[in-house]
Parts: C-alpha cells; structure tokens; sequence
C-alpha cells in the first residue's frame, strides 16, 4: 500500500512550511504497514489491557536498562507522578528539583501534593549538585533531577547527597533513553527513572505513554498496583489507586521503535558531533563542554547564541526550524506565583532560558542541510 503523508493527526503533520524541521514523523513512520500488521493481531486476539505486548516492551526496556524492572504506564508525566506516589510523597513533602525544564516535572511535584524546591542549573543546563544540598529542609523526601536533553546529571554527587540525608532519587530521563553514566544505563540512575514514549521523544509511541525503570522490587510491585487500580486480582483491590496502564496499541509501537533506538541514537549523537564541530569556532555561540564519561543522547541539541531571538527568526525565515526550549524557565510561570519567585533567583537558569537554541538533530537531517544551518548562522553573525 502506498503511504500517505498525512496518516498522522495534524499537529504533527509537517505543514512543509519549513525545510529543516525538528519534526520528522513522517519519515520515521514510514514503514507503517508492519506496525499495522502487529496491532491488527492485538485486535484480532482482544488482548487490550496489558496483556503479552506490554509485558513484552516491559521485558525489553529493563533489559535495556540493566534494571530489575520496567513498568508501562500512560505517560511520562504518570511515571514521575506515580514514582511520587510509590514512596508515599503526599501533603507537605518537598522535592527539589531543577527550575529549567518540562511543565511536567513540576505538575508531577504539585499534584502528587508536594512543593517543588528549585535548585539552579550548572553550565551544562543540569542541576547543580552544590545547589541541591543547599536547599534540602527537614521536609525533603526527594530529589528529582532532569537529565535535559539527554544528557545525565551529575549522579555520583547527587546520589552522595541522597545517601547522605537519606532521600529518594526520581530521575527524570523523558529526554535520556540509551544516554550512559560512567557505564551506566539513564534507567538505572536513582531510585526510579522516568521515560516518555511521547511522539516527539526519542523513542516514540502514536500517541501517549511511559515507562518507569526500576531495581526496587518493593516499589516495583507497589507501582504495578498504583498504575491499575490498586488490583492484585480481578477480585482483589489492595489500594485504591490510579489507572494508568501503558496502552497495549502503544506498547506494540514502542516495540517495534525499540529494534531503531540504537540506530536513531548513533545518528542523533553524530549529528549533534557536527554540529559542536562546525558550531565550536563562531565566537557567538557556546557550545557546551561535552563529557567523556558520558553518552548524551541529544534528545534536543542546544547551544547558547548572541541575540538568540534574531538568529531563530532568521533561521526560521530560512526554512530552519530552530525552536527555543523554554524561554520562561518554571519558576517565573503564573502556574509556579505560589511559590513566591522572582526574576534574578535563579539566574544560571535565567541566562540559559534567555540565549539557548535547538537546531533539528534527528535521523533523517542530512550533512548537506547541516551544512546549510551552519551557513546560516555564520552568514547572520556576518
Ligand atoms: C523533561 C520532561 N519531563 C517529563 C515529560 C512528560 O512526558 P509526557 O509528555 O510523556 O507526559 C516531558 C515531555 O515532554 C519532558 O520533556
């Protein structure tokens, strides 16, 4: 059957506005057909709700991951609530965490009933582990780093900090499958570590889902009952709970994308290793310092730039879709007043939320349209 190009719902159809686009699900979906083919057997046998495609992708991530478990839930957003709910996290607990991020790793704080505690960022847009022991009260119960843009957080230093006052560690690692600490595995960072199967994450999924990782055999089961209402039979409720089960039709996507992560890796770290080589020398922009004892998985590619607002519109003007991730960093949102912040409080954050550009590094961007973006910048810095 011949593929169409709009077989994806309109917001992530390319409008073909731009040429260089962060958005790429066309191209990635385009072996489609046999995605088809595996969901019609999950139609055919009614096997909906868990069943053996999620028990297989559970299987398959752990192993990914060296860790004891993997669990499927609806989202990565469910995963940091529901890892939040596992330690029992509740009504005045603190987490602290990083003010440069997602919307969701603070909506996962504050609706599972606790106060997010911000610590500022490093140069590397990670959390600072100085700033995190700064911050801790009597009220702390855990630490929830982000690992942004797939690159891990400086674990050693945290998971001292958590040993030391004795903390939980919810890893944020939406943006780090496949992304290594000195050998280790993003799953196997903290106590839990949260991922998003989101259709623009790395590895991505037709509509919504997540995954905790796991070496907790205690929090494992307690997470199996938190996703599905708490029931440890059809009969039997142990707590009442959550339902936020991984979809069967999107664990049957997140298996077959599990066989291309490797591959949708590789290119993302070799295309982002062009763009720091060509990138390193303009004077205007800051590439950050990449570390040898990790693998960044560049889930989004950012450098700090000069007059960062003129280079996207221009760039954007060019056919380049040069986003900004995030402009307003989470402690000056209206949803984040209560919190009683003000600008300058957290100002490595500010700085980089004022100049940081993605540039598109997905699988199918070529060496000639990175040329091209590299020509653009040097051509607007003249
Ligand atoms: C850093 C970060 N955390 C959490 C999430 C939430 O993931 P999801 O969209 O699957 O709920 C995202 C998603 O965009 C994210 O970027």
């Amino acid at each position: 059957m011949k593929m169409t190009r709009n077989f994806l719902p309109e917001q992530y159809r390319q409008t073909g506005a731009l040429e260089i686009n962060h958005s790429y699900l066309q191209d990635q979906f385009a072996d489609h057909e046999l995605i088809w083919e595996k969901i019609r057997e999950v139609v055919k046998r009614g096997d909906f709700t868990l069943g053996s495609e999620v028990d297989k992708v559970e299987t398959e991530f752990a192993k990914l991951n060296n860790t004891r478990h993997a669990i499927g839930v609806g989202s990565g957003t469910d995963a940091l609530f529901l890892s939040l709910k596992a330690l029992g996290i509740d009504k005045g607990d603190e987490v602290i965490t990083t003010p440069y991020t997602f919307y969701a790793t603070i909506g996962a704080i504050v609706t599972a009933g606790a106060k997010p505690v911000f610590a500022d960022v490093g140069e590397d847009y990670n959390i600072d582990p100085c700033e995190i022991e700064r911050k801790i009260s009597p009220n702390t119960k855990a630490i929830m780093p982000v690992h942004w843009s797939g690159k891990p957080c400086e674990m050693d230093a945290i998971e001292a900090i958590a040993s030391k006052h004795g903390l939980a560690i919810v890893g944020d690692a939406c943006h780090a499958i496949k992304a290594t600490y000195k050998g280790r595995q993003a799953g196997e960072l903290g106590t839990f570590a949260c991922f998003s199967f989101h259709p623009l994450k790395n590895l991505n999924v037709w509509g919504d889902g997540g995954m905790i990782a796991t070496n907790s055999d205690e929090m494992a089961n307690k997470l199996r009952l938190l996703r599905n209402h708490g029931l440890a039979g059809r009969d039997e409720c142990r707590l009442f709970a959550y339902n936020s089960r991984l979809d069967t039709i999107q664990a049957v996507v997140a298996l077959h994308m599990l066989e291309k992560i490797g591959h949708i890796t590789k290119s993302r770290i070799a295309h982002s290793n062009y763009f720091d080589e060509c990138l390193r020398d303009i004077p205007q922009i800051t590439v950050p310092h990449r570390e040898a004892d990790v693998v960044q998985v560049y889930h989004l590619y950012m450098v700090r730039c000069e007059r960062r607002d003129e280079l996207q519109r221009y760039l954007v003007a060019h056919g380049v879709d040069a986003k900004v991730h995030y402009p307003v960093p989470m402690h000056l949102q209206p949803a984040a007043a209560f919190l009683g912040h003000k600008p300058g409080d957290f100002p490595v954050t500010e700085t980089i939320a004022a100049q940081a550009l993605s540039l598109p590094v997905h699988e199918f961007i070529t060496r000639e349209q990175q040329d091209r973006v590299v020509a653009l910048i040097k051509a607007f810095y003249g």
